[in-house]
């Protein structure tokens, strides 16, 4: 049987499992490929971890460039993450057309142009299933099942470690600190951790999508991006009392001539398919014009899983090889890509429901304060919690509001915490509804 060589450089969690799978289904993928699939260099600065795999000593290397220069190797897989080297190593291995798999979703967001550019002239293939979702097949599905429709919109928790968090504060009432410190010791963060707590992690991989999904590479800083960590216990217990959970969402829409694409804490109703997905899962909800609504769901971190779309990138590069097929299907999966970048929508023209939680002193006429900045900014509230007796500290204040723009209440959030009243920066958690609700 024809032999497929395969060179990985990053042994650590995803290359352990990828690795990990080759061995364990060799002779189930070799049947399913027509060719086996031989790991015939590893590369990684750690040569000594024992990573509990029948590996030999001769497969490993410390020199990332002995399995690019390597003219046996087929595939080059970068599984080391950041974004210089691995940058260095993946624009090079290209440019020897060599086939790519990476689960670099950093690397892709913020270059990905130069790289799918770099496959498309090197007539090389690149797969990138890993980067979104773990074992979630949400790439192909995009590039393929749901080749047929125009995408009209995407909402993603695409974040396992931000939604863990969040689901022991709303389940436990665990502080955020030591929810966090959970996250990291059970292996589902990024490291720092600060990128998946404020949003740049789930914003990366919207990125990802939504150049698929629409075409066309988007500018990663464009995309509208906040974070979980200012959110306490008190504001999910708030939120149940207006009948919504808290969600980190990636949102992404189709708007005709631009595209809006935000991260954010969201308050979603307690009965949305997004209220339920718990724990470090992911789940995106799409909807294609012709095949209506879909959901993925599953688990979004982990050796397992991430090793499992790794492989199912390489099996798909494989059968390509075995028939000498190149690139049948572009990176971005638009044989003519949109010219330029995605036009994303500034944030500030969102019309949206807001949850606002004011840290305020406790006397006489302060709601009439705040409610009078509101309603100059023309946000009118919908309802309002206000609990307790705070003599010597502040109390929250937390209120609901009918739809208003963006723009307006940055401006009376502005004003409202220059007041005196206010005793620390307001939390505001916007509202996603899947579905209008308020009366108007
Ligand atoms: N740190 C990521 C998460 C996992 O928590 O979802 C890898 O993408």
């Amino acid at each position: 049987m024809e032999k497929i060589n395969v060179g990985i450089i990053g042994f650590g969690t995803v290359g352990s499992g990828t690795v990990q799978i080759l061995l364990e289904h060799k002779e189930m993928i070799a049947n399913r490929v027509g060719s086996e699939i031989v790991v015939k260099r590893i590369a990684d600065l750690d040569l000594e971890t024992d990573r509990g795999l029948p590996i030999s000593k001769t497969v490993l290397t410390k020199d990332a460039m002995e399995i690019i220069h390597d003219p046996e190797i087929h595939i080059v897989v970068e599984l080391m993450g950041g974004t210089v080297k691995a940058k260095e190593y993946i624009l090079a291995a290209l440019k020897r057309g060599k086939h790519v798999v990476t689960a670099n979703k950093a690397l892709l967001a913020e270059h990905g142009q130069e790289i799918y550019q770099s496959a498309e002239e090197n007539g090389a293939s690149l797969g990138f299933e890993a980067s979104v979702g773990g074992g979630i097949p949400i790439i192909r599905s995009l590039k393929e099942g749901l080749s047929a429709n125009r995408i009209k919109t995407m909402i993603g928790i695409l974040n396992g470690t931000s939604n863990y968090i969040l689901t022991r504060m709303t389940q436990d009432s665990l502080p955020y600190e030591k929810a966090v410190e959970e996250a990291i010791a059970l292996g589902y963060a990024e490291d720092p951790p600060t990128l998946d707590v404020d949003g740049t992690d789930a914003a990366h991989k919207l990125a990802v999508l939504i150049s698929i999904a629409f075409g066309a590479p988007a500018s990663f800083n464009t995309i509208f991006r906040e974070g979980i960590d200012r959110l306490t216990p008190d504001d999910i217990v708030f939120a149940g009392e207006f009948g919504y959970a808290v969600k980190l969402l990636a949102i992404a829409r189709d708007l005709g001539d631009m595209v809006e694409a935000r991260v954010h804490p969201a308050m979603v109703p307690l009965d949305h398919i997004m209220a339920n997905v718990n724990g470090a899962y992911n789940a995106i909800y799409l909807e294609g014009d012709f095949a209506g609504p879909h959901l993925y769901y599953g688990l979004g971190a982990g050796k397992r899983p991430t090793g499992s779309a790794v492989v199912s990138d390489i099996i798909c590069l494989a059968r390509q090889i075995r028939l000498g097929v190149k690139n049948l299907i572009p990176p971005l999966a638009h044989a003519r890509s949109t010219a330029g970048t995605l036009r994303i929508r500034p944030v500030d023209e969102l019309l949206s429901s807001y949850y606002f939680r004011f840290s305020a002193v406790d006397r006489p006429g302060v709601l009439s304060k705040v409610s009078g900045v509101l309603g100059k900014h023309d946000i009118s509230i919908y309802s309002v919690i206000q609990k307790g007796r705070g003599k010597d500290r502040a109390v929250p204040i937390v209120m609901l509001t009918h739809e208003a723009r963006e723009r307006s209440v940055i401006q009376a959030l502005r004003e409202l915490d220059q007041l005196d009243i206010l005793t620390d920066r307001t939390v505001t958690i916007r509202v996603e509804e899947g579905k209008e609700r308020h009366d108007s």
